[in-house]
C-alpha cells in the first residue's frame, strides 16, 4: 500500500478481537488503552461491554465535523487503493460464514474469519467510524478520547491492564525511524501493568518489520520481554501476527 501520511481509518471491536486475540468478556472491568485509535469503534463498543477503555489519538482535539470530513476523505482514498490492489488481500472463501467452521471436504475443520469482499470490509469499517463518531460526539469526547501522540503518553506508570496499538507502528516505518519505534514501544510498556499488544508486525508491503530482532533485543535490555504470536486473522496479506510486550515489574 502507498501510505504517504498516517490515515484516519478504523476498525471494529470484532476486528480488534481477531487481530489482538482478545477475550472481551474477560476484559470486563479492566482498564484498556487503545493508542493510535483513530475512528475505530473499539473504545465505544468496549464501554458497552463493561470494559474501562480509553482511546488516544493526535486528532482528538478536533471537533466532530472536522473528524467526519477527515473520515470521508481518508476512507475514500483507502478503499480506492485497496480495490486497485486485490492481490494484497485475503478473502473468506465463497459460502463460508463470517464466523464459524470451514468443514470443506478433505480439509481439517478450521475457524473461518475475515471479509468475503471489499464491499463487506468497507461496510464494516464505515460502521466502525459511525459508531466512533456517535460516541466521540456524545459524552465520551473529553473523557475516554484523549489527544496525545507517541512517543509520549499522558498517563501514570502501569495505569492500564492492557495496552493496544494497531496500524501505526511498523506500518509507517518509512515515516518513523528505529529510534522512534524503540521509544514508542518503551512508552507503551511504561503505561501497562500487564501486556502490550501491537498489530501488525509488518510494513505496508506485508513484509516483516526488518528491525524487529534489534527492537526486541533493545527492549529486552530495558527490561521488557517480547514474543511474536500468531493470530487467527489475515486480511491484508502478512498481518497474521502480533507483537506482545511484557514489561517486567521493577
Ligand atoms: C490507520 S489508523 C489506525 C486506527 C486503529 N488503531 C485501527 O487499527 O483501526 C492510525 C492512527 O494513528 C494516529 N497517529 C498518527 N500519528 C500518531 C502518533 N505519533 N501517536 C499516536 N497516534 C498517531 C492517526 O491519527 C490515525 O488515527
Amino acid at each position: 500500500m502507498d501510505l504517504p501520511a498516517v490515515v484516519f481509518f478504523g476498525r471494529t471491536l470484532e476486528e480488534y478481537t481477531r487481530f489482538f486475540a482478545l477475550d472481551p468478556a474477560g476484559l470486563r472491568g479492566r482498564a484498556v488503552l487503545d493508542v493510535a485509535a483513530g475512528p475505530s469503534s473499539f473504545t465505544a463498543e468496549a464501554h458497552r461491554r463493561g470494559i474501562d477503555a480509553v482511546a488516544v489519538d493526535p486528532l482528538y482535539n478536533q471537533p466532530p465535523p472536522a473528524l467526519a470530513a477527515r473520515i470521508r476523505e481518508d476512507y475514500a482514498r483507502m478503499f480506492l487503493q485497496m480495490r486497485a490492489k486485490p492481490r494484497l488481500f485475503k478473502f473468506r472463501g465463497p459460502g463460508l460464514p463470517a464466523r464459524g467452521l470451514d468443514r470443506s471436504p478433505g480439509r481439517e475443520a478450521r475457524a473461518t474469519t475475515g471479509f468475503a469482499s471489499f464491499d463487506e470490509a468497507e461496510a464494516d469499517r464505515r460502521a466502525a467510524a459511525t459508531r466512533f463518531l456517535a460516541d466521540y460526539e456524545g459524552n465520551g469526547r473529553h473523557g475516554r478520547y484523549v489527544r496525545a501522540s507517541l512517543p509520549l503518553l499522558p498517563f501514570l506508570d502501569g495505569a492500564f491492564d492492557l495496552v493496544l496499538c494497531a496500524h501505526l507502528l511498523f506500518v509507517y516505518a518509512a515515516r518513523f525511524d528505529f529510534a522512534w519505534h524503540l521509544t514508542a514501544c518503551a512508552e507503551l510498556a511504561r503505561v501497562s501493568n500487564g501486556e502490550v499488544r501491537i498489530h501488525p508486525v509488518c510494513g505496508p508491503d506485508g513484509k516483516p518489520y526488518p528491525e524487529l530482532d534489534r527492537l526486541r533485543a533493545e527492549l529486552g535490555a530495558l527490561g521488557t520481554t517480547s514474543a511474536v504470536a500468531r493470530v487467527n486473522y489475515e486480511f491484508f496479506a502478512g498481518t497474521s501476527t502480533m507483537l506482545v510486550l511484557n514489561p517486567q515489574s521493577p
